[in-house]
């Protein structure tokens, strides 16, 4: 297929340079900036940059990367301008819309796509790599045109999860709490490390998170360990004590994990609420006044 790129991003950028990569003819990209210039450069040098409307008349697969709240205008802007013809595929990367925002298009007769790829991206050669290996897309399309996106994302290397359109959002939400809300996690417990004089808290966390992360993955509420899991109430009195003496912004984000971790352990059956009780009582009582 001939296909067009808006937005030599990190993620513009890689895909078109992966489908280039499985036979498709990368004919032209959008890329204003510095940055999406040098990304185009590298990663897409066989397409032609042009306008986003020219970009949308050379390809019968227009992949719109572009960022979420951008995504409408640009839809609507092509749609008026006429750069859209019945048959196009449009397709969006973002992971929060689902078709509804393409809606200015697919009444100009092209077909709406929404196809989010579940990864990080950096807009370097090395994202390739990680998409060979073979991520996840959450896809939201029109069923004429699901035999179609299933062969893209194979194209892709990659595996479909389809996602109704309302559920977009909490597909979405779960991403993010997962992906952004762990990087936030880390970031803070190496903080605290730091805070009690460990010298180098990423060489301390890596095998430790590591087995968390790929037991959980395995596991799910029966990899959770530690003074939660154990109903250990002393143990977790202390922990809120020395987070609110040294970083007692970190005490709420404990709290709320805490009583989150203490709920799916008791509904696991790991933790009988008897004796739960007093762990209990100390979260709710650091909830409802500061720590002493
Ligand atoms: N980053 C990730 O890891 C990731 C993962 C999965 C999905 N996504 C989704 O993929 C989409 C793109 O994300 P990204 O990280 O690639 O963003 P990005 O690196 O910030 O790149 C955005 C691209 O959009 C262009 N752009 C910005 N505003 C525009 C507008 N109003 N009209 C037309 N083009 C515009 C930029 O062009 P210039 O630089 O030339 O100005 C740039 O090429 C988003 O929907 C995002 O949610 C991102």
């Amino acid at each position: 297929m001939k296909v067009g790129i808006i937005g030599a991003g990190r993620v513009g950028a890689v895909l078109g340079a992966a489908l280039a990569r499985s036979g498709h003819a990368l004919v032209a990209a959008v890329a204003v900036s510095a940055a999406s210039k040098a990304r185009a450069a590298a990663l897409l040098p066989e397409a032609r940059l042009l306008p986003a409307d020219h970009v949308a008349a050379a390809a019968d697969l227009l992949i719109l990367a572009v960022p979420d709240d951008a995504l409408g205008g640009l839809v609507a802007g092509l749609a008026d301008l006429g750069a859209i013809r019945p048959g196009q595929i449009v397709a969006h990367t973002s992971g929060a819309h689902g078709l509804a925002v393409l809606a200015p298009v697919a009444a100009a007769g092209a077909f709406p796509l929404a196809l989010h790829p579940a990864m990080t991206f950096t807009g370097t050669a090395a994202d390739l790599d990680r998409l060979a290996a073979g991520i996840s897309f959450g896809v939201t399309a029109p069923d004429e045109l699901r035999p179609f996106a299933a062969r893209l994302v194979s194209d892709l290397g990659g595996v479909v999860e389809w996602v109704e359109e309302q559920k977009r959002p909490l597909y979405h939400a779960a991403l993010a709490h997962g992906a952004n809300h762990l990087a936030t996690l880390v970031a803070e417990a190496m903080d605290r490390l730091r805070d009690a004089g460990v010298h180098q808290p990423e060489r301390v966390l890596a095998p430790l998170l590591g087995a968390a992360l790929d037991n959980t993955l395995r596991m799910g509420d029966a990899a959770i360990t530690g003074p939660v899991s154990r109903g250990d109430a002393g143990t977790v009195r202390k922990h809120l004590q020395a987070l609110d003496a040294v970083a007692p912004g970190s005490v709420p984000p404990y709290l709320a994990l805490a009583r989150r971790t203490a709920d799916r352990v008791i509904a696991a059956g790991r933790l009988r609420p008897q004796d739960a009780a007093p762990l209990l009582d100390v979260l709710s009582a650091s909830e409802k006044e500061p720590v002493t």
